[in-house]
């Protein structure tokens, strides 16, 4: 038997990516699996693909705390409790901070770092008392700040210090909070990063086929909560972005500024 069976757990953004793979696979594992998204038509598929398991999808804007509650009550009642809250829902941007709307910065802010307080603030109380897990999804971005990403890397270095707060306010509660940072992982992400007018770029400017899935994404994250490690940074490229940043941070810059821009053109 799974350490995830019967647990009750909660994966924002499931109808896609990665919280969908997670959502697979945890109902794979015999967990209860709460997930939502803005779009119907994803959540339904979703039901579809998974009708005969212990599946319950709702419409939810993260960014709507009233939303989040509700979506939050619902869950509750329906299964008396929440023992794991995985914040995944997020999305990301592609533009220079010059051109930048307010818009596009809002809307990232909104989802990735309000997103998580608004879900995290409501499923405190019944995973507190049941001494569970809550995580962010972070990014590589998250600790190192990427051109033409301004609004998300914000947003996840925001995510990162929320949540390094929290966990140290929960010391020693047996309540386990940590945050796990991807790389390049293979999924909807860049045809939804919004552009620099918050209209989705509708194209993906990486190749995706090169990138890590994100059903590996999700196994490794899975391994990263059964064993409560305090964090988790993905792929070889992640890694290497991380440990450069932290020990030789003018280089990374230079690195980095490489990687995306050519001859001045920012082109990934
Ligand atoms: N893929 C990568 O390379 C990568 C790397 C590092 C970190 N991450 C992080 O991993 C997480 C998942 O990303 P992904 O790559 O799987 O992206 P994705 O394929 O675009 O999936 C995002 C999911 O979040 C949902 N979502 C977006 N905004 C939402 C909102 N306001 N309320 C509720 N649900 C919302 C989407 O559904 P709707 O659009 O229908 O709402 C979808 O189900 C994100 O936090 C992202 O920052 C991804």
């Amino acid at each position: 038997m799974s350490n995830f069976q019967d647990k009750i757990v909660v994966i924002t953004g499931g109808s896609d990516g990665i919280g969908k793979a997670l959502v697979q696979q945890f109902l794979a594992l015999g967990a209860k699996v709460a997930t939502c998204g803005r779009n119907t038509s994803k959540l339904a598929l979703l039901e579809q693909e998974n009708s005969n398991s212990n599946l319950f999808a709702l419409q939810v804007d993260v960014s709507n705390s009233l939303e989040v509650e509700a979506f939050m009550k619902a869950i509750i009642a329906k299964w008396n409790g929440i023992d794991i809250l995985i914040n995944n829902a997020g999305i990301s941007m592609r533009a220079l901070v010059q051109d930048t709307s307010y818009e596009t910065l809002h809307q990232v802010m909104d989802i990735n770092f309000w997103g998580t307080v608004y879900c995290t603030k409501t499923a405190l109380p019944s995973i507190l008392k049941n001494k569970g897990v809550v995580v962010g999804v972070s990014s590589i971005a998250g600790y190192r700040g990427l051109p033409g990403r301004s609004g998300y890397s914000a947003s996840k270095f925001a995510l990162n210090g929320w949540l390094e707060a929290l966990k140290t306010e929960l010391y020693g509660s047996g309540t386990h909070v940590m945050w796990v940072c991807p790389g390049f992982t293979s999924s909807n992400i860049r045809n939804a990063a919004l552009d620099k007018n918050a209209q989705a770029q509708g194209e993906s400017p990486l190749d995706e086929a090169a990138m890590m899935s994100s059903e590996a994404c999700a196994t490794h994250i899975i391994h990263a909560i059964d064993k409560r490690k305090r964090s988790l940074v993905l792929t070889f490229t992640g890694k290497r972005t991380v440990f450069m940043n932290k020990y030789f941070p003018t280089w990374a810059d230079k690195l980095v500024h490489h990687f995306f821009f050519k001859d001045g053109v920012l082109v990934k």
